[in-house]
Protein backbone atom coordinates (compact mmCIF):
# COMPACT_ATOMS: atom_id res chain seq x y z
CA UNK A 1 0.00 0.00 0.00
CA UNK A 2 1.17 3.57 -0.98
CA UNK A 3 0.78 6.65 1.16
CA UNK A 4 -0.17 9.90 -0.91
CA UNK A 5 3.02 11.21 1.15
CA UNK A 6 5.30 9.70 -1.08
CA UNK A 7 3.91 11.48 -3.86
CA UNK A 8 6.89 13.89 -4.53
CA UNK A 9 5.02 16.18 -6.94
CA UNK A 10 1.20 16.84 -6.49
CA UNK A 11 0.90 19.77 -8.04
CA UNK A 12 -2.20 21.07 -10.62
CA UNK A 13 -2.90 17.12 -9.97
CA UNK A 14 -6.38 16.18 -9.57
CA UNK A 15 -6.80 13.94 -6.86
CA UNK A 16 -10.32 11.82 -6.27
CA UNK A 17 -10.58 11.73 -2.69
CA UNK A 18 -13.21 9.22 -1.03
CA UNK A 19 -13.87 10.19 2.59
CA UNK A 20 -16.46 8.87 4.53
CA UNK A 21 -18.40 11.97 5.77
CA UNK A 22 -21.34 9.60 6.77
CA UNK A 23 -21.67 12.12 9.66
CA UNK A 24 -25.09 11.71 11.51
CA UNK A 25 -27.49 14.46 10.21
CA UNK A 26 -30.97 15.19 11.91
CA UNK A 27 -33.41 18.05 10.25
CA UNK A 28 -30.76 19.11 7.99
CA UNK A 29 -28.61 19.43 11.10
CA UNK A 30 -24.93 17.85 11.69
CA UNK A 31 -25.43 15.94 15.16
CA UNK A 32 -21.58 15.02 15.45
CA UNK A 33 -18.48 16.22 13.43
CA UNK A 34 -16.26 14.12 14.14
CA UNK A 35 -15.72 12.36 10.74
CA UNK A 36 -15.41 16.27 9.20
CA UNK A 37 -12.47 17.29 11.47
CA UNK A 38 -10.61 13.94 11.44
CA UNK A 39 -9.99 14.51 7.24
CA UNK A 40 -9.22 17.97 7.85
CA UNK A 41 -5.69 16.95 7.80
CA UNK A 42 -5.31 15.23 4.35
CA UNK A 43 -7.32 17.98 2.85
CA UNK A 44 -4.54 20.48 4.48
CA UNK A 45 -1.85 18.50 3.13
CA UNK A 46 -3.41 18.17 -0.48
CA UNK A 47 -4.35 22.22 -0.20
CA UNK A 48 -0.20 23.18 0.22
CA UNK A 49 0.49 20.25 -2.05
CA UNK A 50 -1.34 22.17 -4.88
CA UNK A 51 -3.24 19.46 -5.69
CA UNK A 52 -7.15 20.01 -7.19
CA UNK A 53 -9.44 18.33 -4.95
CA UNK A 54 -12.75 16.05 -5.73
CA UNK A 55 -14.18 15.02 -2.25
CA UNK A 56 -16.75 11.95 -2.81
CA UNK A 57 -18.12 10.57 -0.01
CA UNK A 58 -22.17 8.68 0.80
CA UNK A 59 -24.38 9.56 3.31
CA UNK A 60 -27.07 7.02 4.76
CA UNK A 61 -28.03 4.46 2.61
CA UNK A 62 -30.17 5.83 -0.57
CA UNK A 63 -29.75 2.57 -2.33
CA UNK A 64 -29.19 4.29 -5.79
CA UNK A 65 -32.03 6.94 -5.45
CA UNK A 66 -32.06 10.27 -5.36
CA UNK A 67 -33.25 11.18 -1.67
CA UNK A 68 -33.15 15.18 -0.99
CA UNK A 69 -32.54 14.68 2.81
CA UNK A 70 -29.29 12.51 1.98
CA UNK A 71 -27.97 15.42 0.13
CA UNK A 72 -24.10 15.90 0.98
CA UNK A 73 -25.15 20.05 1.07
CA UNK A 74 -24.83 20.31 5.06
CA UNK A 75 -21.51 18.54 5.29
CA UNK A 76 -20.26 20.26 2.23
CA UNK A 77 -21.22 23.77 3.93
CA UNK A 78 -20.15 22.58 7.48
CA UNK A 79 -16.39 21.62 5.73
CA UNK A 80 -16.31 24.47 3.38
CA UNK A 81 -17.10 26.76 6.89
CA UNK A 82 -13.76 24.81 8.22
CA UNK A 83 -11.72 25.29 5.53
CA UNK A 84 -12.75 28.73 4.92
CA UNK A 85 -13.45 28.31 1.36
CA UNK A 86 -16.18 28.28 -1.13
CA UNK A 87 -16.72 23.95 -1.69
CA UNK A 88 -19.29 24.09 -4.91
CA UNK A 89 -21.39 20.53 -4.46
CA UNK A 90 -22.06 18.79 -7.92
CA UNK A 91 -25.42 17.30 -8.20
CA UNK A 92 -24.89 17.22 -11.81
CA UNK A 93 -25.08 13.71 -13.40
CA UNK A 94 -21.52 11.90 -12.96
CA UNK A 95 -21.94 10.37 -16.24
CA UNK A 96 -22.09 14.63 -17.78
CA UNK A 97 -19.48 15.14 -16.04
CA UNK A 98 -15.71 16.10 -18.38
CA UNK A 99 -12.53 16.41 -16.57
CA UNK A 100 -12.27 19.91 -18.46
CA UNK A 101 -15.21 21.33 -17.28
CA UNK A 102 -14.23 21.08 -13.75
CA UNK A 103 -11.88 23.64 -12.23
CA UNK A 104 -12.39 26.14 -14.93
CA UNK A 105 -11.30 28.93 -12.61
CA UNK A 106 -7.36 28.84 -11.53
CA UNK A 107 -8.15 29.58 -7.82
CA UNK A 108 -10.81 27.11 -7.22
CA UNK A 109 -9.14 24.08 -5.28
CA UNK A 110 -11.99 21.79 -4.21
CA UNK A 111 -14.85 20.02 -5.48
CA UNK A 112 -17.57 18.17 -4.23
CA UNK A 113 -19.45 15.59 -5.99
CA UNK A 114 -22.99 14.90 -4.47
CA UNK A 115 -23.69 11.50 -2.15
CA UNK A 116 -21.85 8.74 -4.40
CA UNK A 117 -24.67 6.05 -3.24
CA UNK A 118 -26.86 8.24 -5.15
CA UNK A 119 -26.05 5.84 -8.24
CA UNK A 120 -27.22 2.31 -8.13
CA UNK A 121 -23.42 1.38 -9.40
CA UNK A 122 -21.60 2.30 -6.36
CA UNK A 123 -22.80 -0.52 -4.87
CA UNK A 124 -22.46 -2.85 -7.44
CA UNK A 125 -18.30 -2.17 -7.65
CA UNK A 126 -19.90 -0.80 -11.38
CA UNK A 127 -17.12 -0.95 -13.55
CA UNK A 128 -17.88 1.24 -16.06
CA UNK A 129 -19.26 3.85 -13.52
CA UNK A 130 -15.66 3.42 -11.63
CA UNK A 131 -14.23 4.48 -15.20
CA UNK A 132 -16.18 7.67 -15.62
CA UNK A 133 -15.42 8.78 -12.28
CA UNK A 134 -12.03 8.14 -12.58
CA UNK A 135 -11.66 9.93 -16.31
CA UNK A 136 -12.20 13.33 -13.98
CA UNK A 137 -8.74 12.74 -12.26
CA UNK A 138 -5.70 11.98 -12.50
CA UNK A 139 -5.20 10.09 -9.41
CA UNK A 140 -7.17 8.32 -6.44
CA UNK A 141 -6.54 8.73 -2.47
CA UNK A 142 -8.62 6.57 0.08
CA UNK A 143 -9.14 8.10 3.52
CA UNK A 144 -12.22 6.48 4.09
CA UNK A 145 -10.95 3.48 6.23
CA UNK A 146 -14.56 2.94 8.07
CA UNK A 147 -15.92 1.81 4.10
CA UNK A 148 -13.07 -0.05 3.35
CA UNK A 149 -14.99 -3.05 4.32
CA UNK A 150 -17.14 -2.18 1.43
CA UNK A 151 -16.92 -3.56 -2.09
CA UNK A 152 -17.94 -0.38 -3.45
CA UNK A 153 -16.83 1.49 -6.73
CA UNK A 154 -15.51 4.51 -5.41
CA UNK A 155 -13.86 2.33 -2.69
CA UNK A 156 -12.79 -0.60 -4.71
CA UNK A 157 -13.19 -0.85 -8.72
CA UNK A 158 -11.73 3.01 -8.73
CA UNK A 159 -8.01 1.41 -8.01
CA UNK A 160 -8.20 -0.19 -11.36
CA UNK A 161 -8.14 2.82 -13.39
CA UNK A 162 -6.22 5.19 -11.61
CA UNK A 163 -2.53 5.28 -9.77
CA UNK A 164 -4.10 4.84 -6.06
CA UNK A 165 -3.12 5.91 -2.57
CA UNK A 166 -3.97 5.79 0.97
CA UNK A 167 -4.61 8.93 2.95
CA UNK A 168 -3.53 10.32 6.06
CA UNK A 169 -6.21 9.18 8.29
CA UNK A 170 -6.51 5.71 7.13
CA UNK A 171 -2.96 4.95 7.37
CA UNK A 172 -3.21 6.23 10.95
CA UNK A 173 -5.97 4.30 11.54
CA UNK A 174 -4.62 0.57 10.20
CA UNK A 175 -1.48 0.97 12.46
CA UNK A 176 -3.43 1.77 15.60
CA UNK A 177 -5.68 -1.28 15.44
CA UNK A 178 -2.37 -3.24 14.48
CA UNK A 179 -0.64 -2.14 17.90
CA UNK A 180 -4.24 -3.12 19.71
CA UNK A 181 -4.66 -6.34 18.18
CA UNK A 182 -0.79 -7.27 18.60
CA UNK A 183 -0.29 -6.16 22.34
CA UNK A 184 -3.39 -7.41 23.76
CA UNK A 185 -3.84 -8.05 27.46
CA UNK A 186 -6.54 -10.09 28.82
CA UNK A 187 -9.30 -10.92 29.73
CA UNK A 188 -10.26 -9.01 26.62
CA UNK A 189 -14.27 -7.87 26.31
CA UNK A 190 -15.69 -6.33 23.06
CA UNK A 191 -19.38 -4.86 22.96
CA UNK A 192 -21.12 -4.76 20.29
CA UNK A 193 -24.68 -2.60 19.40
CA UNK A 194 -25.67 -0.20 17.55
CA UNK A 195 -28.72 -0.40 14.78
CA UNK A 196 -26.82 -2.09 11.66
CA UNK A 197 -28.13 -5.53 12.64
CA UNK A 198 -27.47 -7.45 9.12
CA UNK A 199 -23.80 -5.98 9.01
CA UNK A 200 -22.84 -6.80 12.36
CA UNK A 201 -24.43 -10.05 13.36
CA UNK A 202 -22.28 -12.57 11.29
CA UNK A 203 -19.21 -10.66 12.44
CA UNK A 204 -19.76 -11.96 16.12
CA UNK A 205 -19.35 -16.01 15.63
CA UNK A 206 -15.95 -15.05 14.22
CA UNK A 207 -14.60 -12.53 16.94
CA UNK A 208 -15.93 -15.42 19.13
CA UNK A 209 -11.98 -17.24 19.38
CA UNK A 210 -10.55 -13.66 20.48
CA UNK A 211 -12.30 -12.75 23.35
CA UNK A 212 -13.09 -13.67 26.57
CA UNK A 213 -16.28 -12.14 27.16
CA UNK A 214 -18.87 -10.25 24.30
CA UNK A 215 -21.47 -8.28 25.13
CA UNK A 216 -24.57 -7.45 23.11
CA UNK A 217 -26.33 -4.45 23.12
CA UNK A 218 -28.13 -2.44 20.69
CA UNK A 219 -30.46 -4.05 17.62
CA UNK A 220 -28.59 -7.20 17.42
CA UNK A 221 -29.73 -7.62 21.67
CA UNK A 222 -33.40 -8.44 20.17
CA UNK A 223 -32.71 -10.62 18.10
CA UNK A 224 -30.94 -12.56 20.83
CA UNK A 225 -34.38 -11.85 23.12
CA UNK A 226 -36.53 -13.12 20.78
CA UNK A 227 -34.18 -16.55 20.26
CA UNK A 228 -34.84 -17.38 23.69
CA UNK A 229 -38.71 -17.00 23.53
CA UNK A 230 -38.97 -13.50 24.57
CA UNK A 231 -41.74 -10.78 22.63
CA UNK A 232 -39.61 -7.92 21.70
CA UNK A 233 -42.78 -5.92 20.46
CA UNK A 234 -42.23 -3.66 17.36
CA UNK A 235 -38.39 -3.41 18.21
CA UNK A 236 -36.04 -3.30 15.02
CA UNK A 237 -34.83 -6.60 14.39
CA UNK A 238 -33.05 -8.88 11.49
CA UNK A 239 -34.94 -11.49 10.12
CA UNK A 240 -33.99 -15.12 9.61
CA UNK A 241 -31.05 -14.98 12.22
CA UNK A 242 -31.56 -18.42 14.40
CA UNK A 243 -28.62 -20.23 12.54
CA UNK A 244 -26.27 -17.56 12.78
CA UNK A 245 -27.67 -17.29 16.95
CA UNK A 246 -26.86 -20.88 17.31
CA UNK A 247 -23.75 -21.02 15.93
CA UNK A 248 -22.76 -17.85 18.05
CA UNK A 249 -24.46 -20.15 21.11
CA UNK A 250 -22.27 -23.23 19.83
CA UNK A 251 -19.08 -21.17 19.06
CA UNK A 252 -18.71 -19.89 22.52
CA UNK A 253 -19.25 -22.66 24.23
CA UNK A 254 -16.04 -24.10 22.54
CA UNK A 255 -13.78 -20.98 22.68
CA UNK A 256 -14.64 -20.60 26.46
CA UNK A 257 -16.22 -17.28 25.73
CA UNK A 258 -18.78 -15.58 27.88
CA UNK A 259 -21.86 -13.93 25.68
CA UNK A 260 -23.58 -11.67 27.59
CA UNK A 261 -26.86 -9.44 26.52
CA UNK A 262 -29.78 -7.43 27.88
CA UNK A 263 -31.22 -8.35 31.10
CA UNK A 264 -33.81 -5.96 31.54
CA UNK A 265 -34.86 -2.92 29.05
CA UNK A 266 -36.02 0.37 28.72
CA UNK A 267 -39.04 0.75 26.52
CA UNK A 268 -41.03 3.38 24.66
CA UNK A 269 -44.12 3.07 22.59
CA UNK A 270 -42.41 5.57 19.96
CA UNK A 271 -38.71 7.38 19.93
CA UNK A 272 -40.23 10.26 21.63
CA UNK A 273 -42.17 8.34 24.13
CA UNK A 274 -41.26 8.90 28.09
CA UNK A 275 -38.29 5.74 28.92
CA UNK A 276 -40.26 2.65 31.44
CA UNK A 277 -37.74 0.40 32.79
CA UNK A 278 -39.17 -3.39 31.67
CA UNK A 279 -37.98 -6.87 32.78
CA UNK A 280 -38.00 -8.95 29.56
CA UNK A 281 -41.07 -10.82 30.38
CA UNK A 282 -42.75 -7.42 30.82
CA UNK A 283 -42.64 -6.08 27.23
CA UNK A 284 -45.97 -5.67 25.38
CA UNK A 285 -46.42 -6.17 21.51
CA UNK A 286 -46.54 -2.36 21.10
CA UNK A 287 -43.13 -1.81 22.99
CA UNK A 288 -40.22 -0.94 21.07
CA UNK A 289 -36.78 -1.40 23.28
CA UNK A 290 -34.75 1.77 23.23
CA UNK A 291 -32.09 1.08 26.17
CA UNK A 292 -30.44 -1.55 28.46
CA UNK A 293 -32.12 -1.48 32.07
CA UNK A 294 -30.43 -0.75 34.96
CA UNK A 295 -29.76 -4.40 35.95
CA UNK A 296 -27.95 -4.65 32.65
CA UNK A 297 -25.96 -1.95 33.18
CA UNK A 298 -24.92 -3.09 36.47
CA UNK A 299 -23.60 -6.72 35.35
CA UNK A 300 -21.75 -5.21 32.34
CA UNK A 301 -19.98 -2.72 34.82
CA UNK A 302 -18.79 -5.41 36.58
CA UNK A 303 -17.54 -7.21 33.46
CA UNK A 304 -15.81 -3.80 32.74
CA UNK A 305 -14.20 -3.43 35.96
CA UNK A 306 -12.62 -7.04 35.72
CA UNK A 307 -11.40 -6.64 32.06
CA UNK A 308 -7.82 -5.30 30.62
CA UNK A 309 -8.88 -4.30 27.31
CA UNK A 310 -11.98 -3.38 26.08
CA UNK A 311 -13.03 -2.63 22.21
CA UNK A 312 -16.31 -1.15 21.87
CA UNK A 313 -18.63 -0.74 19.07
CA UNK A 314 -22.35 0.31 18.55
CA UNK A 315 -24.65 2.80 21.29
CA UNK A 316 -26.69 0.32 23.65
CA UNK A 317 -29.74 2.06 22.90
CA UNK A 318 -31.59 4.71 20.65
CA UNK A 319 -29.12 7.43 21.81
CA UNK A 320 -29.97 10.02 19.80
CA UNK A 321 -32.88 10.53 22.47
CA UNK A 322 -31.02 11.70 25.20
CA UNK A 323 -33.64 9.95 27.17
CA UNK A 324 -32.53 5.84 25.81
CA UNK A 325 -29.20 7.39 26.05
CA UNK A 326 -28.72 6.37 29.65
CA UNK A 327 -26.95 2.88 28.76
CA UNK A 328 -24.75 3.92 26.88
CA UNK A 329 -23.20 6.95 28.55
CA UNK A 330 -22.93 4.27 31.59
CA UNK A 331 -20.64 2.21 29.44
CA UNK A 332 -18.59 5.33 28.85
CA UNK A 333 -18.26 6.50 32.02
CA UNK A 334 -17.10 3.56 33.66
CA UNK A 335 -14.34 2.90 30.92
CA UNK A 336 -13.00 6.51 31.34
CA UNK A 337 -13.10 6.06 34.86
CA UNK A 338 -11.27 2.73 34.55
CA UNK A 339 -8.67 4.90 31.54
CA UNK A 340 -8.08 7.28 34.55
CA UNK A 341 -6.09 4.67 36.74
CA UNK A 342 -4.77 3.48 33.68
CA UNK A 343 -6.25 -0.11 34.77
CA UNK A 344 -7.73 -0.70 31.06
CA UNK A 345 -6.63 -0.44 27.23
CA UNK A 346 -10.28 1.04 25.52
CA UNK A 347 -10.52 1.40 22.11
CA UNK A 348 -14.31 2.67 20.83
CA UNK A 349 -15.39 3.23 16.87
CA UNK A 350 -18.25 3.67 14.46
CA UNK A 351 -19.77 7.07 13.72
CA UNK A 352 -22.66 6.48 16.20
CA UNK A 353 -20.47 5.15 19.52
CA UNK A 354 -18.35 8.61 18.64
CA UNK A 355 -21.28 10.66 19.02
CA UNK A 356 -21.89 9.11 22.57
CA UNK A 357 -18.47 9.92 23.76
CA UNK A 358 -18.41 13.20 22.77
CA UNK A 359 -22.10 13.81 24.17
CA UNK A 360 -20.04 13.33 27.45
CA UNK A 361 -16.58 14.95 26.56
CA UNK A 362 -15.50 11.04 26.56
CA UNK A 363 -14.01 11.19 23.10
CA UNK A 364 -10.38 12.01 23.87
CA UNK A 365 -10.25 9.80 27.17
CA UNK A 366 -10.32 6.61 25.33
CA UNK A 367 -7.00 5.24 24.15
CA UNK A 368 -7.59 4.95 20.69
CA UNK A 369 -10.84 5.98 18.86
CA UNK A 370 -11.15 4.57 15.32
CA UNK A 371 -14.03 6.23 12.87
CA UNK A 372 -14.96 2.49 11.83
CA UNK A 373 -17.58 0.96 12.83
CA UNK A 374 -18.34 -2.05 10.46
CA UNK A 375 -14.87 -2.03 8.69
CA UNK A 376 -13.54 -1.91 12.41
CA UNK A 377 -14.90 -4.77 13.15
CA UNK A 378 -13.95 -6.82 10.37
CA UNK A 379 -10.79 -5.85 11.00
CA UNK A 380 -10.93 -7.23 14.22
CA UNK A 381 -12.21 -10.37 12.87
CA UNK A 382 -8.74 -10.54 10.96
CA UNK A 383 -10.62 -10.17 7.46
CA UNK A 384 -9.64 -8.71 4.12
CA UNK A 385 -11.26 -5.45 3.77
CA UNK A 386 -11.68 -4.73 -0.10
CA UNK A 387 -11.09 -1.33 0.23
CA UNK A 388 -7.57 -2.13 1.41
CA UNK A 389 -7.00 -5.39 -0.65
CA UNK A 390 -7.26 -2.87 -3.88
CA UNK A 391 -4.63 -0.20 -2.60
CA UNK A 392 -2.44 -3.16 -2.10
C1 LIG B 1 -20.19 3.72 8.41
O1 LIG B 1 -20.87 4.64 8.88
O2 LIG B 1 -19.83 2.74 9.09
C2 LIG B 1 -19.70 3.82 7.00
O3 LIG B 1 -19.98 5.08 6.46
C3 LIG B 1 -20.27 2.73 6.14
O4 LIG B 1 -21.67 2.83 6.06
P1 LIG B 1 -22.55 1.59 5.60
O5 LIG B 1 -22.64 0.63 6.76
O6 LIG B 1 -23.89 2.18 5.23
O7 LIG B 1 -21.88 0.94 4.43
MG1 LIG C 1 -22.30 4.61 10.68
Amino acid sequence: MKSITEVSNLENKRVLLRLDLNVPIKNQEIQDETRILKILPIINFLIKKKAKIIIISHVGRPKGKIQKELSLMPICKNLGSKLNRDIELISKNIYELKKNDLFTSIDEEILFLENIRFYSEEEKNDDNFSKQLASLADLYVNDAFSCSHRAHASVCKITEFLPSYSGLQLDTEIQALKKVTSEIKKPITCIIGGSKISTKIGIIKNLIPKFDNIIIVGGMANNILEYNGHSIGKSIKEDNCKDVIDEIFKTSKKFNCSIFYPEDVVVGKNLTDTPRIKSLNEIENNDLILDIGPKTIEKIILIIESSKTLLWNGPAGYFENVNFANGSFEIAKKIVEKNKNNSIYSVAGGGDTIAVLNQIDALDKFNFVSTAGGAFLEYLEGKDLPGITALN
